[in-house]
């Protein structure tokens, strides 16, 4: 959403990499922002002018000096291009590219941008080169020149790199480079109340261990609590997801703890409790766990087996009870049916700001699937009904309802 109506420029210079960039302009095109591209000589060697004009709908941009012949032309657009940008991107930064923009060398459209971009503008840099180049004395002094002057520079990946060899060299994929670049604009954007704080949220399932190779859990795929992570993150907000055992990637920039049980949830959670300002509670966390865990494999030698279960920590209930007038605690209802009242008493007894009924049918809301059907009901009862939507909408929406609580100042 924060890339929409945003104007972007994409410098791109000579790296291998280069032969992503028309599908990071087409992600950027598609979540609704202006993109123009500053196209070095060597970059031109490794994507064409065409491709990119034809992605981004506009006039790439090379030389410094206009064509004299054309009419219309922007005899000074080595100073209006960055003028016009709220964020410039330079993806691939070859260490060339990079040792102009630290020395402050001005003479392509890619450079010339970078020295007329406004103040505040976030410059964000993706080194992409190979791995002995990139840790090179001469490259890492210009990073360094570079981060101390305000660009964010971001670390290459490792793995395979076109030397054939393997290392630290590799531009991350379009879409990675695309939500680092909405989070920088979220961040040139203090328009949130969650901005700079930190937040908390427990997702997944847990698993109970009955012996060293079975356990007990749910169908949780972390799906609701990672797509909140990350709408608290697009905010601005510092965000630790605290997860069960699931098969999600990070999302960008957020700090993940990964755990097994609902203790282990609870010690990481309890450690937390005083720093944040917002602590969201979307795991599906056993209620119980088997009070003996027996080593090795369980011999099946009786027709019956008792397990004893004893209760988990209430990870929610605990911070909800024992917070600060500063700190809001949010939390999940899935109920079967209608359970808009056990919401209720959830609420109540957890001293909760917000609760998220969550309805629950295995095909459209609920565990493992992408979309959710939530009622929201606030301290103050509340109740905003959403319709079936993407985990990742309602994850918004929910967030809209957090930050309407801290503008009310509760
Ligand atoms: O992970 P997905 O597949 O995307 O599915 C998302 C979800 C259905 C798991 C999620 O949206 C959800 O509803 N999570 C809460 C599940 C639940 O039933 O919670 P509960 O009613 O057992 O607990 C109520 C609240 O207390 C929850 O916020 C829970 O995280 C928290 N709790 C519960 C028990 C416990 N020991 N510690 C807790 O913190």
């Amino acid at each position: 959403m924060i890339l929409k109506g945003k104007k972007i420029i994409l410098g791109i210079s000579g790296g291998i990499a280069a032969y992503k960039t028309p599908q990071l302009v087409r992600l950027l095109k598609k979540a609704g922002a202006e993109v123009r591209v500053a196209l070095t000589a060597s970059g031109s060697r490794f994507v064409s002018e065409l491709s990119l004009a034809t992605v981004s709908g506009e006039p790439v941009f090379r030389e410094m000096f206009p064509p004299l012949d054309l009419p219309g032309t922007d005899f000074t657009r080595h100073i209006s291009l960055g003028e016009w940008a709220d964020a410039l991107v330079i993806a691939p930064a070859t260490a060339n590219t990079i040792a102009k923009l630290a020395a402050g060398l001005c003479d392509d459209m890619l450079t010339a941008c970078f020295i007329t971009l406004r103040p505040g503008k976030p410059v964000l840099i993706f080194p992409a080169m190979d791995g002995q180049m990139y840790r090179s004395g001469s490259l890492q002094r210009n990073i360094a020149l570079l981060t101390g002057q305000g660009c964010t520079v971001i670390e290459p990946e490792n793995g395979d790199l076109a030397s054939g060899q393997c290392g630290t060299g590799r531009m991350p994929e379009p879409d990675v480079i695309a939500q680092r670049i909405g989070m920088a604009l979220q961040n040139a954007t203090p328009d949130s109340p969650l901005r700079g704080r930190r937040v908390v949220v427990t997702a997944g399932p847990t698993r109970e261990k009955i012996d060293g190779v079975r356990f007990i859990s749910n169908y949780s795929s972390g799906k609701m609590g990672f797509a909140l992570a990350e709408a608290a993150r697009e905010r601005g907000a510092e965000v630790t997801l605290i997860t069960g055992p699931v098969h999600l990637d990070t999302p960008v920039g957020v700090e993940r703890l990964d755990v097994e049980n609902a203790c282990e949830m609870y010690e990481a959670a309890k450690s937390l409790y005083g720093l944040c300002t917002v602590f969201i509670a979307a795991a599906a966390v056993a209620d119980y766990r088997p009070e003996l865990v027996l080593e090795g494999k369980l011999k099946k030698n009786s027709s019956h087996l008792q397990l004893n279960l004893i209760r988990n920590p209430d990870i929610l209930a605990e911070f909800g009870t024992g917070k600060r007038p500063d700190q809001l605690a949010v939390g999940f209802a899935l109920e079967t049916g209608d359970g808009l009242e056990e919401a209720y008493r959830k609420l109540q007894e957890k001293n909760l700001d917000l609760v998220a009924f969550n309805t629950f049918d295995r095909k459209t809301s609920g565990f493992e699937v992408d979309t959710n059907v939530l009622t929201l009901i606030d301290r103050n009862h509340t109740e905003t009904v959403l319709p079936l939507m993407q985990k990742k909408d309602a994850a918004r929406q929910l967030l809209d309802c957090i930050e309407q609580l801290m503008h009310s100042g509760r």
